[in-house]
């Protein structure tokens, strides 16, 4: 029988092509999320799914699709989906990663950029209309160069954000699970410090790390009151790996000196607090937009199903 392939949201047409040539596609091409009743009707039937990272994917889900063999999803993060419940089912679950490297630390370094050089205050002055000149001490913010990065979480994006930043003349130090291989280490190079430690001395903290409940507000008041009141905070990760009222505290106050943030504690809101904020920078959501990388996860995603299909093993598990 030929398999049935659910896609929940809009994908790029690369992916649905591969979909389509192992299966009978249906696809929400919607804006907006589809309405549970009209997934429920269409998961009743599948042998695979393809979700987005705004999907949820637990027991009710999972209920309504009995046939179900993988959930692909269309992201590095796999925080939406209960992997637990997948598993004690015998559903294979994949993700994105490595296809959207580059492109997530090249955004955390825009953000690095964007927030120590208060290019977003820059851009919003210029836009205003408001009259201005060059002026000596116009809009100062604070060199990168020499002064020491802290990334948490030191995988592929980590790293990848690792070797931009020492282009820019920055430290490395590093908080991770386990030390990375010495080769990694000599080649950035990046040091392994307690994270205490990495958020008392770094001018920059970076947040690379997945969201799972050990991360859950990683970056609380108590590790804001940590960090210099000179240094800066960047979230290309997740939103609730920081506390998002803590930090709107930490900027008011000056505890620190600004926030860049890609993600937010309860996406697509954004804290009230930190709109009015110059010292933050917000973006949405944009880690992995360009073309490209979108293309290569829809693709990496419509593979996964095709070799899971086949009774192959997936190329990226989770
Ligand atoms: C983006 O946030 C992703 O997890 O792919």
């Amino acid at each position: 029988m030929t398999p049935r392939i659910v896609v929940t949201g809009k994908i790029p047409s690369a992916g649905l092509e591969l979909l389509r040539s192992a299966g009978d596609v249906w696809a929400w091409d919607s804006d907006g999320p589809v309405p549970v009743g009209v997934l429920d009707a269409q998961l009743a039937t599948a042998d695979a799914a393809v979700t987005l990272l705004t999907d949820r994917v637990d027991d009710a889900f999972l209920d309504a699709a009995p046939r179900l063999r993988i959930v692909a999803n269309v992201a590095v993060g796999h925080n939406n989906i209960d992997a637990d419940a997948c598993r004690a089912r015998g559903v294979t679950v994949t993700n994105t990663p490595d296809v959207l490297t580059a492109s997530t630390a090249d955004i955390a370094m825009a953000l690095i950029l964007m927030v120590t050089r208060r290019l977003g205050e820059g851009e919003r002055l210029v836009r205003s209309g408001r009259p201005w000149k060059w002026d000596m001490f116009m809009m100062l913010g604070s060199s990168i160069e020499g002064r020491r990065l802290g990334i948490v979480g030191m995988g592929g994006i980590g790293q990848a954000l690792a070797s931009r930043a020492r282009a820019f003349g920055m430290e490395i130090v590093y908080h991770n699970r386990s030390r990375v291989a010495a080769a990694i280490e000599d080649r950035l190079p990046a040091r392994l410090v307690p994270l205490d430690e990495l958020l008392a001395t770094s001018h920059v903290v970076s947040l690379n790390c997945p969201y799972t409940p050990e991360t859950h507000h990683l970056i609380d008041a108590s590790a804001l009151d940590r960090m210099s009141d000179t240094a800066f905070l960047v979230n290309t990760a997740r939103g609730a790996v920081v506390d998002e009222a803590a930090l709107v505290d930490a900027l008011r106050a000056g505890r620190i000196a600004g926030a860049g943030l890609d993600v937010f504690e309860h996406e697509p809101q954004v804290h009230p607090g930190l709109l009015g904020l110059d010292n933050a920078v917000l973006i949405p959501h944009l880690g992995s937009a360009t073309v490209e990388t979108r293309d290569a996860m829809a693709e990496l995603a419509a593979r996964n199903v095709i070799e899971v299909l086949a009774g192959r093993e997936p190329l990226t598990p989770v």
